[in-house]
């Protein structure tokens, strides 16, 4: 807190990214909302300054899919480091990457290096605009894919309102809503009738095929197949956002999971173990319009397909290229899940746990089955309770988000000692949520607001 207080004077809030702010979190004892200052990472577990060990299972929102510091990873960027680290030339670790994920991905027939998931995205949104010559892109509510103009639309919603699309942040200008369209995700009716009307000026649809920042929402059966007949139908670039899930629900992506092939994919996070990078992967005859001139999409950046960048991705997709190692992520997940499920019921907590064993999520909720799409989610879950069992998983010394909606993520590193600890700390946490009345300290007049 003494560090926060200090962070407060000198940056907004407090941090580098609105998302590091923790708004319903139990232990924010002076300033709420407040996040807490990280020292060091390794394998499973996360340090805070005060030397506070973690089994984090927020893996700095899903990247590190093999564990924090990975010696393979590390090795191999600290050796390309010494060769410099931005080159603004073409270098061979990118042609490797780029065959890697033409391998592993069934969409990526050619590819382009960015560095953040929002810049992907963004990219792949324009290629799709300038290959169908239509500007309107229809997203889902709850579904994120980057802090822009375009999209930042009802990524989060207040669950009052009906509208949409909802601009999620001052400063955008007001015209932009008139390119976006928002539908209801997992409702086939809806989306069919929106593209039926509009599908004249629908350049793309870009989703999350899981809902990744939403609680782990699932998609129905058959629903990305229906969203990919009717981009063929319609003229319409069918955009994965695979931000998340690439690399995490399986090594092709939810692309290969559901076996729907999208005509653009994105991809960052778990592609490089942490190391910033990202990917706009795609159909040939889209992917070929990047490039310089009149009649080309403009892409680049200084610190596009960065050495070092390159080589924790060359790294990291080495090991995943073992088809073994998603039987272990898996069968660590499943278990979690399982156990977590379980807990719950035994304190006769309703919930649902849905998800995939690398990225899932629980939701205590009234009575359902399945959460299909935002509004149910924000309509019928115990944020409340939630908070209350992160704050006394912290305690314990297991670390998730203090937000719902986010996921559980899991890493190769974690094991069964991680597994043990985490459910004994989840039964321990619900039996205090269910029983103990936290004493939440008031925010100074005093104190400078965040
Ligand atoms: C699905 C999805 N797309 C895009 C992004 C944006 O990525 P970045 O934060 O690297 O810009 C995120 C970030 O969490 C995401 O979850």
């Amino acid at each position: 807190m003494k560090l926060f207080s200090d962070a407060l004077k000198i940056m907004p809030g407090g941090v580098s990214s609105n998302a590091r702010l923790w708004q319903t979190a139990y232990f924010c004892p002076i300033y709420s909302p407040c996040t807490i200052f990280a020292k060091r990472a390794y394998g499973s577990h996360i340090w805070d300054v005060d030397d506070n060990k973690y089994i984090d299972y927020r893996l700095g929102f899903g990247p590190v899919i093999l564990g924090h510091g990975y010696s393979a990873v590390r090795k191999a960027v600290n050796k390309k480091e010494r060769e410099g680290t931005v080159y603004a030339l073409d270098n061979e670790l990118e042609l490797d990457v780029a065959k890697m994920l033409k391998e592993f991905v069934p969409c990526a027939e050619m590819v382009r290096f960015s560095v953040t998931g929002t810049e992907a995205t963004m990219h792949a949104i324009r290629a799709a605009r300038a290959y169908t010559g239509k500007e309107i892109i229809l997203k889902f509510e709850g579904h994120y894919h980057g802090g822009y103009d375009y999209m930042l639309y009802s990524t989060h919603p207040p669950y009052d309102t009906k509208k949409r699309p909802y601009q999620q942040s001052i400063g955008i200008p007001s015209s932009i809503s008139k390119l976006v369209k928002v539908e209801t995700w997992n409702n086939f009716e809806s989306l069919e009738n929106t593209v039926k009307k509009h599908h004249g000026k629908i350049a793309a649809i870009i989703t999350e095929p899981i809902m990744g920042n939403a609680a782990a929402i699932m998609p129905k059966p058959g629903y990305l197949r229906f969203m990919r007949e009717l981009c063929d139908r319609y003229d319409i670039v069918l955009i994965f956002d695979e931000v998340k899930t690439g690399f995490r629900v399986a090594r092709g992506g939810a692309q290969e999971l559901y076996g729907v092939k999208p005509d653009l994919a994105t991809f960052a996070k778990s592609i490089s173990n942490g190391y910033p990078m990202s990917a706009i992967t795609g159909k040939r005859e889209i992917m070929e319009l990047f490039g310089p001139g009149p009649h080309k999409v403009t892409q680049g950046g200084t610190y596009a397909s960065n050495p070092m960048s390159m080589a924790a991705a060359k790294a990291t997709l080495s090991i995943l290229r073992n088809r073994d190692v998603y039987d272990r992520l898996n069968g660590f997940g499943r278990e979690l899940m399982k156990g977590i499920k379980n807990i719950l019921e035994e304190h006769r907590v309703k919930a649902v746990v849905q998800g995939r064993p690398t990225m899932f999520q629980y939701i205590a909720t009234n009575n359902r089955k399945a959460i299909h799409n935002y509004r149910e989610l924000k309509s019928n879950y115990h944020a409340h309770l939630f908070g209350k069992i992160q704050y006394w998983l912290m305690t314990k010394g297991v670390l998730v988000d203090e937000d719902n909606q986010e996921c559980f993520y899991t890493s190769l590193s974690h094991d069964r000692k991680d597994l043990k600890h985490t459910l004994d700390a989840f039964d321990f946490a619900v039996d205090q949520a269910l029983s103990v009345k936290i004493k939440r300290e008031r925010m100074s007049s005093a104190e400078p607001s965040a």
